[in-house]
């Protein structure tokens, strides 16, 4: 067996199936220690609200950790983000034009303070409005001279992040970091926020068998071999896609 980098989703991917993650997260921790496999979350969540699933999982502690949507890389268990990657996002990227442009949004409603982030704008946006509002709000925000991205995620998370930031490229930035290849980096997640995982590159990537319908139909739009649909969901599906791809036993 050879190390591997491990890259997963936390909500509905990782955490959803307690029996199952205690299983992984044995299986990866032992992985870790004999083959140097490094383990990385990728989560929407502020290190805030990571901290309190983190507890409540009793999660293992991870090698890198990426919260709210690849804007903030932490490694090491450092409590502060990497200054490489903040650089990085700070070109094109102007939190106070981004809230005064989001204001004339009324269907917008704006996510806790603890999830609002540097490099991270978030909003609760109901499904139905979302097919109105994203392609204006995206237009208005360029037009504002912003390079940024917006990403919809299980029909009510909007995030407004640099357009160079997603877990996609957070991803590539640690695999590059560490000399990993593609073909021994999997990726696995559930939802839109997850997409730029399986979208990054060549990297494997796991999608579990509950994903939501945003991740499933692009995943039939956009098929690769190097992409494995699970059967069992959360935690179950990640141990399946891993010996899928000869990964672990
Ligand atoms: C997490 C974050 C939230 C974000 C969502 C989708 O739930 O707390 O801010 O919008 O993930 O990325
Ligand atoms: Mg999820």
């Amino acid at each position: 067996m050879q190390p591997f980098m491990f890259v997963t989703d936390l909500d509905n991917t990782f955490v959803g199936d307690d029996q199952a993650l205690v299983e992984l997260s044995q299986k990866l921790s032992q992985h870790r220690q004999e083959y140097g496999t490094k383990i990385v979350y990728a989560t929407g969540r502020s290190l805030f609200l990571y901290q309190e699933l983190k507890e409540s999982k009793n999660l293992l502690d991870p090698d890198a950790l990426v919260v709210a949507v690849g804007t903030e890389i932490y490694l090491n268990g450092s409590q502060v983000p990497d200054s490489h990657w903040s650089e990085k996002l700070s070109a094109g990227w102007n939190k106070e034009v981004v809230l005064s442009t989001t204001a004339d949004f009324p269907e917008l409603v704006p996510q806790p303070d603890s999830e609002q982030g540097a490099f991270k704008v978030s909003f609760f946006l109901k499904e139905a409005d979302s097919a109105k509002v994203l392609p204006q709000l995206e237009s208005k925000l360029k037009t504002a001279g912003l390079d940024i991205k917006l990403i919809y995620s299980s029909g009510i998370d909007l995030d407004i992040v640099p357009i160079s930031s997603d877990k996609g490229q957070a991803m590539q930035f640690l695999r590059q970091k560490w000399n990993f290849v593609a073909e021994r980096t999997v990726a696995c997640g559930d939802s839109g926020n997850d997409i730029a995982l399986f979208a990054a590159g060549e990297e494997r990537g796991i999608i579990v068998g509950n994903a939501r319908p945003e991740l499933l139909e692009w995943h039939h739009d956009n098929p690769r071999e190097h992409r494995y649909l699970a059967k069992d969901v959360c935690a179950g599906g990640i141990l399946e896609g891993l010996k899928y791809f000869g990964l672990m036993e």
